[in-house]
């Protein structure tokens, strides 16, 4: 049977199906040694990207942009509000409807959920979603998901504690979201008490066979976890900095805790303070090798999306 790719955009990892994970995890592995290798195919050369990047981003904004450049293909766009005419008091219908006029797919990220979904009603060149607010990072969840695949071997079966901001953290609503698709997954959900994970999306864990149990201390869940997936607190989504003050570093990873455990740690970056510096050189380490695997991800979007959908 010949495989394809339905979706055209690339806003919520819910409009996946397992097979559509599977299709783009696979396309990514074929294109690995490309990647790795620092090599250029041909693939999507003459084609233009444009990034729409309205929230700062380094890792996704440069990797988009790496990935473009490995298939041959080139980039344009804004790492700021500022410095579009957005500034200038331009909607992001016209400012999006210029880079349909420009390019072959936009990578959106904006500080507002369903901006990506907004502008992939009106332009007809494919979107992906970046990562908008407190809504979905569903491109991060992919290379997440490519990870634990790749580094343990399977996502059956898996124990996985996500750890930090719950609330405000996209990549973690996105990854939920995702292993809702795979067989006999536990999640332990670790947060302080005012940064659980929201009613909506355990709402829809609970459509799924996904098991999961809130716990208040990573102490509690270290012997049987496979992975720490560990995020930053969203400072930039609390109204009160005070707030944010309360609870900053509430929960911080570092050697001496894993020491003799049989996990993983990830992150999907930036750390603030929540990872020791002292876990960087240890076994227990993927979260470079995370940001890494962006590229091959983000490849295998990318050229699927522009192939599967030319202008
Ligand atoms: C994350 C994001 O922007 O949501 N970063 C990323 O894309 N790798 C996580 C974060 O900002 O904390």
């Amino acid at each position: 049977m010949i495989k394809i790719f339905k979706l055209k955009n690339i806003i919520s990892i819910k409009d996946f199906e397992k097979e559509d994970i599977d299709y783009i995890l696979d396309e990514a592995s074929k294109l690995e040694n490309i990647a790795k290798s620092r090599e250029v195919s041909e693939e999507l050369k003459g084609k233009i990207l444009g990034l729409m990047f309205f929230e700062p981003s380094t890792r996704t904004r440069m990797s988009f942009e790496t990935s473009m450049k490995r298939l041959n293909g080139e980039c344009i766009g804004f790492e700021s509000s500022g410095s579009s005419s957005v500034s200038k008091g331009e909607s992001i219908a016209d400012t999006a409807k210029m880079f349909e006029g420009y390019c072959d797919a936009l990578v959106i990220r904006h500080e507002l959920e369903g901006v990506s979904k907004f502008i992939s009603d009106i332009v007809d060149v494919p979107v992906i979603n970046a990562g908008d607010g407190a809504g979905q990072h569903p491109t991060q969840t992919l290379l997440d998901l490519y990870t634990i695949r790749k580094v343990i071997g399977k996502i059956d079966d898996l124990k996985i504690a996500l750890v930090g901001d719950l609330k405000f953290g996209r990549t973690v609503h996105s990854l939920s979201n995702a292993l809702g698709l795979y067989k006999n997954v536990k999640i332990y959900l670790v947060s302080p008490p005012e940064l659980k994970m929201p009613e909506e999306v355990l709402h829809d864990i609970n459509k799924t066979n996904i098991t999961w149990e809130e716990v208040d201390s990573i102490e509690k869940i270290i012997d049987d976890v496979d992975v720490l997936y560990v995020t930053r607190i969203q400072k930039e989504r609390f109204a009160d900095i005070e707030d944010y003050m309360k609870i900053k570093g509430a929960y911080i990873i570092n050697k001496k805790m894993l020491e003799g455990k049989d996990l993983i740690v990830m992150h999907p970056l930036p750390r603030i303070d929540e990872i020791d510096t002292d876990v960087d050189n240890t076994k227990y380490n993927k979260y470079f090798t995370q940001a890494a695997n962006a590229v091959p991800v983000r490849m295998a979007i990318l050229k699927t999306l522009i192939k599967n959908n030319p202008k």
